[in-house]
């Protein structure tokens, strides 16, 4: 159900890289909700991806932008002003990727030049974004962004390996530079700490099916689907949350709060 929550606004979604991805379902969202996108994502996953499937249905462009490159974000900035025809209102982080769990290598054997890589993508990359919109004044007063992570940031998933160390990274980035960005512009910055969900990156984890069924029985309300979290981010970037920020919000049924269920025992 469409109620126009955010008519008149522009935003820039990362990540969409197939109609699984986080990213997709959030896009479909906003522009159902009256907002104006661009999409981008690393020029690779325009080859072996689909997003221009989605540009075409959400009639709008793509604009590739590896987020570890400032020239590519400032390029990304630039052109989605032009092409929306204004300051942006918000922007979607939904990036991730690990170079030692894609390679197979043990927490316990990470190679580290691996680890840079994957922090510089899943996390770092968010701080990028954000300087390069503080520095270019790029974001209109009460603009939201939104970055997508995991429990695994507060708990141990042995096999999340790295990717724990990138989403508490992120969080961080997201309470730091929400101050700095905050007291600026009055813009937010926060994060949706999602239920793990079959995409191409949640299904790259180790034994997924298995971490994705007990979340699914310890959760009181079951696993929160895509679609769920995509009319979450819409209330995230409209003005009804204006004064949330620097906040890692557990969009789980319920998981993170658990010690056991009843479901999980049987
Ligand atoms: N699927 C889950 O279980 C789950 C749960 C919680 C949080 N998340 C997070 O949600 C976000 C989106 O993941 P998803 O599950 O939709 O999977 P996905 O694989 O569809 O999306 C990940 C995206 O990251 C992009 N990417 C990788 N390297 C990049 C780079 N250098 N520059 C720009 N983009 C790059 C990929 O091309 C892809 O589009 C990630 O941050 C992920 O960690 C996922």
């Amino acid at each position: 159900m469409a109620n126009n929550l955010l008519k008149g606004k522009r935003g820039i979604i990362f990540g969409a890289l197939d109609d699984k991805s986080l990213a997709w379902k959030i896009a479909e969202r906003c522009v159902e909700e009256g907002a104006q996108v661009t999409l981008t994502n690393a020029p690779v996953a325009l080859r072996f991806g689909k997003i221009n499937e989605l540009a075409e249905k959400l009639n709008t462009i793509v604009i590739p932008a590896d987020a570890t490159s400032l020239e590519d974000i400032e390029n990304l900035f630039d052109q989605s002003i032009e092409h929306l025809g204004g300051k942006i209102d918000f922007v979607l982080h939904s990036i991730g990727m690990s170079v030692n769990v894609r390679k197979k290598r043990a927490y316990t054997n990470l190679k580290y030049e691996w680890m840079n890589k994957t922090l510089d993508i899943s996390a770092i990359s968010l701080h990028k974004i954000l300087q390069v919109a503080y520095q270019k004044d790029a974001l209109n007063d009460w603009s939201s962004v939104l970055a997508l992570s995991f429990l695994a940031a507060q708990r141990t998933f042995p096999q999340y390996s790295e990717m724990a160390e990138s989403k508490a990274l992120l969080e961080s980035i997201a309470r730091s530079f929400g101050y700095h960005y905050g007291a600026k512009r009055k813009v937010r910055v926060n994060i949706i700490s999602q239920s793990p969900t079959k995409t191409t990156a949640g299904t790259g984890v180790d034994s997924f099916d298995t971490f994705y069924n007990y979340a699914e029985e310890m959760s009181p309300l079951g696993n929160a689907s895509a679609e769920a979290c995509a009319d979450y981010a819409v209330t995230m970037f409209s003005d009804l949350t204006r004064y949330v920020t620097m906040q890692t919000l557990f969009h789980d049924g319920g998981f993170s709060m658990m010690g056991m269920s009843a479901n999980a025992l049987k």
